[in-house]
């Protein structure tokens, strides 16, 4: 069976939990450029630890330059680094450890993944080549090689990221199974996805495993062992587990397919409340929101003011925004966000008439005053609680590169991320109004 390789737009498998009490962390601020960057260290791992803190490092040191050059430049802009981390994998055999360094300089954001794995029984930081038989790694490079055509003008380039080791500066290729196994690899150099996340390859698991090393096999099994077990969407018990909800209002816009990829890759869910007329310009993003199992509700037609409008007009507004979704993803929404959370008696007669759940929230990140991803990283993170509705916008850059780090924060304190309706035991009335799960009993 040959080696089957397709590009798609990435996905890493990714963890929420594990073994967090094994671990202490590496870290370097500095409130005066806006650095925070955090890496693990694990016990017994040392060389794992030293390549953690080499990327830490060394992304400093990048950032810091950059400062540095543009200070001498007159006035400055405004620059920020945070480097965040979950697990991949970890087994008694293998660590896999993801790294998501995001640096903003003025209004650019850059967010970049670095992956590192690990085996602990030769006690060495594995490259993507380590992974495969010595046999079977030409083919492999071929592969990807081959399935990112489309995605790169220099193949010569990609194929010697490939082989490269690791790099600290996150220049060679990242990588990762998922749940089914596959083998996805990401060389960040030279290709690009038309939303400007590096595109990834996937390599099918079944002619994939006879082609691994033992420490690639190793690596797979961990990988997949994580995985399972845990929550996946559709099947988390909110009166459980400490659940909170994001969502994200007034697309579909310029950024929300990179959302979309963040979320995949990081294996989270989350609600979008879409405005109709945007959705009539884009049905492609909303298809693209609706393959990937992301929740999408009503926020109108244009952005009105309800309470501005008369029960008809309310109604034609609100019903032409489900129809436009319904045209796409080919059901109604069941969720409506009412603009600027403005409602009274006839927005909720409206809503019940139209079967929609009234959705407003109980953290306000104010991305939209706010266009820093640490700043809203803040005020996501540190305002949740269990059972929090937390309201983003994803037309903003700025709000779409925070939510890496939001992600990894609310997980790293416990946090299931969910979409609204299983935040609210899948049971949201019509017409009736919700700021926080508390107000749907389970
Ligand atoms: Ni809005």
């Amino acid at each position: 069976m040959p080696l089957q390789a397709r590009a798609v737009i990435t996905v890493l498998p990714t963890l929420p939990h594990g073994l967090v009490d094994q671990l202490a962390e590496y870290r370097v601020v500095d409130p005066d450029v806006h650095l925070d960057v955090v890496v693990p260290q694990l016990k017994q791992a040392p060389a794992l630890n030293r390549r953690l803190q080499q990327v830490a490092d060394s992304s400093v040191h990048a950032f810091r330059r950059t400062v540095r050059r543009e200070a001498g430049r007159g006035p400055g802009r405004y620059h920020a680094m945070t480097v965040g981390w979950q697990l991949l994998a970890r087994s008694d055999t293998t660590t896999g450890i993801q790294l998501w360094v995001a640096q903003q300089h003025g209004l650019q954001v850059r967010i970049q993944p670095v992956t590192v794995w690990y085996d602990h029984s030769s006690r060495k930081v594995l490259s993507l080549r380590d992974l495969f038989a010595p046999a079977a790694w030409p083919a492999a490079q071929r592969a990807v090689v081959g399935a990112l055509r489309q995605h790169s003008d220099r193949p010569a380039a990609v194929k010697a990221a490939l082989a490269a080791p690791g790099h600290p500066e996150g220049k060679g290729p990242t990588f990762g199974f998922s749940a089914g196994g596959s083998l996805v690899v990401t060389p960040a150099a030279h290709s690009r996805s038309p939303h400007g996340m590096p595109a990834s390859v996937r390599l099918a698991s079944g002619p994939l495993q006879s082609r691994l090393s033992q420490a690639g096999r190793s690596a797979s099994g961990a990988a997949r062992r994580h995985q399972s077990g845990d929550a996946r969407p559709g099947r988390v018990d909110c009166s459980i587990r400490k659940c909170v909800a994001l969502t994200f209002d007034d697309g579909p816009g310029p950024y929300t397919a990179e959302l979309v990829s963040i979320l995949e890759q990081q294996n989270v869910t989350a609600t979008f409340f879409l405005v109709g007329d945007r959705v009539r310009q884009a049905p492609d993003l909303v298809a693209t929101l609706d393959e990937a199992g992301l929740e999408i509700g009503n926020h109108s037609s244009h952005h009105d003011e309800l309470t501005f409008l008369g029960a008809v007009e309310m109604e034609h507004d609100l019903a032409s925004a489900s129809r436009a979704i319904a045209a796409v993803t080919g059901h109604r929404p069941t969720l409506l966000r009412p603009p600027y959370g403005s409602r009274n008696s006839t927005v909720d007669a409206v809503s019940t008439k139209l079967r929609m759940a009234e959705i407003l929230w109980d953290v306000d990140t104010l991305d939209w005053r706010h266009p820093d991803p640490a700043h809203i990283r803040h005020a996501a993170v540190n305002r949740a609680r269990r059972g929090s509705l937390i309201l983003m916008h994803d037309v903003h850059r700025t709000s779409v590169a925070a939510v890496p780090h939001i992600i990894t924060d609310l997980q790293r304190r416990g946090f299931t991320l969910v979409t609204v309706s299983q935040l609210l035991h899948d049971t949201p009335a019509p017409g009736r109004v919700y700021r926080h799960q508390s107000d749907s009993p389970p």
